[in-house]
């Protein structure tokens, strides 16, 4: 029988829904709601997803917000939620950059200025 790529395309986001939560980007994992409601306010969740870092420097961004952007503070127990969430499902990764083009596979400069 041939697999309707319909149904191939439903199976594929029931598999992601279980692991994303579809309107923050959030993994789903210990700790995502507190993350959920207390990271989204300010700014989009894709600016927590597309960061990378240890515990110790998710605290100092932390820090950071909380000195000078306002953020609220947390109690103990949520905050210590939050940053095992995040240094679990956000840690540092080694190098998330391609590397640059060699040079003899760029394109030709268009235009040389000379003055
Ligand atoms: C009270 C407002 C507010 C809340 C709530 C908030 N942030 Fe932020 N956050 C900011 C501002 C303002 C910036 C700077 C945005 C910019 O540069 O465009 C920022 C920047 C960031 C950055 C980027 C830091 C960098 O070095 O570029 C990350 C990561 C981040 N926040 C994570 C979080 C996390 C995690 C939470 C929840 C614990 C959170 N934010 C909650 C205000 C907030």
């Amino acid at each position: 029988m041939r697999c309707s790529p319909l149904l191939a395309l439903l199976f594929s986001s029931f598999v992601m829904a279980a692991d994303i939560d579809v309107a923050s980007g959030l993994i789903k994992a210990d700790g995502w709601e507190q993350v959920r409601i207390h990271c989204g306010g300010c700014h989009s969740h894709k600016l927590v997803t597309s960061q990378r870092a240890d515990r110790q420097t998710w605290l100092a961004i932390i820090r950071w917000m909380q000195e000078t952007q306002n953020l609220w503070q947390f109690d103990a127990a949520t905050e210590n939620s939050i940053l095992n969430y995040l240094a679990t499902n956000y840690p540092p990764q080694a190098d998330r950059r391609r590397a640059p083009i060699p040079p003899p596979l760029l394109p030709p400069r268009p235009v040389v200025n000379r003055r």
